[in-house]
């Protein structure tokens, strides 16, 4: 066979996140490259939580963390391996200037002279939903982009990560399931990338994903239905009425990992709520590693994100750690909550 002809048998209809992000960036002239690389960084710490995730089962009868039990020592979390693989992998890369994180105190300035050059701070979630991990139920890994602040050269202060989501470059997530997928927004639309586990490369699966205006799919915990404000429980009530007659049947669906919850709402259409309660006025979610990501992706897809009272992407935040009620989704099911909101 002639040389040109094997070529053009090789498959080129996949893509991979590095081609993807790449081509992306030759639209803007001045881009350096540093987005792309920091989206390379996200996606080699996933590739190595993924491998840990899909071993947690065995943990009990590997080697490896067996002795170190015997040893009295705990093995280590999911979630602080998840941690320390993204740390490690962004403060060794070229595009950090330092990071928050759900499993640290403080933000990090990494303060080296490249990073002090780099022109992102990085917010995460390093491992949501870390409660199904024990049962086998999908689970993530969030994380928001912002371009710091504060001037090059310099370390990163709090200011750098106390910015309104509004600011954000890009936000993404992994969401470690049936497959392994990443899927990230910038402000010109979000992708999604699913792992080839037998190259090992995140290839572009979901291109120009958007959110349906309208969906079935309500997503809340309904443990806590009696400690919701009451305008909350009517429009949660009114989920359960609907019928052929008003847009419904309506199902309800409730992972308890918001990254596997939010994910299928976004592709399918749905809304989900993670509302204040009485005891929890700002209920659970932190504002920084998990509201803000999904309400730009969420967005950007044509969907929507409030608090119950302001957008999501609005709000100044004070410190990193800060809770903020979350209800997000389909644009239409959201204006549908905000007529309940609003009385
Ligand atoms: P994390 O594992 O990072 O602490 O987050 C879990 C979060 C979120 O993913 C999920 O939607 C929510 O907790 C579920 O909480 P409830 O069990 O209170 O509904
Ligand atoms: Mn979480
Ligand atoms: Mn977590």
């Amino acid at each position: 066979m002639p040389f040109t002809e094997s070529i053009h048998m090789v498959n080129r209809k996949v893509q991979t996140l590095d081609e993807f992000t790449i081509q992306q960036m030759r639209d803007f002239p001045h881009a350096t490259g540093e987005l792309a690389s920091l989206l390379r960084d996200i996606g080699l710490a996933s590739k190595r939580v993924n491998v840990e995730v899909n071993k947690a089962g065995l943990v009990d009868i590997l080697g490896d963390a067996g002795t170190v039990n015997v040893q009295g020592e705990d093995v280590k979390k999911l979630d602080i391996y998840a941690n320390n693989q993204l740390m490690g992998v962004l403060k060794h890369g070229i595009s950090c200037a330092g990071i928050g994180s759900e499993e640290l105190d403080d933000f990090i300035a990494f303060d080296d002279p490249v990073s002090n050059n780099s022109k992102y701070v990085c917010l995460f979630d390093p491992l949501d939903g870390s409660g199904n991990i024990d049962v086998n139920v999908s689970i993530g890994t969030i994380f928001s982009i912002f371009r710091r602040v504060t001037p090059l050269g310099t370390p990163v202060t709090k200011e750098d990560f106390l910015q309104p989501g509004i600011n954000q470059v890009a936000a993404g997530y992994v969401v470690y399931g049936s497959s392994t997928m990443l899927v990230y927004g910038t402000r010109r639309g979000v992708n999604g990338f699913t792992l080839d586990q037998a190259i090992g490369e995140f290839t572009l699966s979901n291109p120009n994903i958007t959110c349906p205006d309208h969906g079935r799919i309500y997503s809340v915990n309904h443990g806590f239905f009696y400690q919701y404000d009451e305008r909350v429980q009517q429009y949660i009530t009114a989920c359960q009425k609907k019928d052929a007659t008003n847009g419904g049947p309506y199902t309800q669906r409730y992972i308890g990992s918001m990254v596997a919850d939010l994910h299928r709402n976004l592709i399918k259409g749905g809304i989900f709520m993670y509302p204040g309660t009485k005891d929890k006025p700002n209920g659970k979610l932190r504002l920084l590693y998990e509201c803000n990501p999904f309400a730009f992706i969420i967005e950007v897809a044509g969907g929507k994100a409030t608090n119950g009272v302001e957008r999501i992407l609005d709000i100044q935040p004070t410190h990193l750690h800060q809770r903020s009620p979350l209800f997000a989704g389909s644009r239409g099911m959201m204006e549908e909550l905000e007529t309940f909101l609003n009385k």
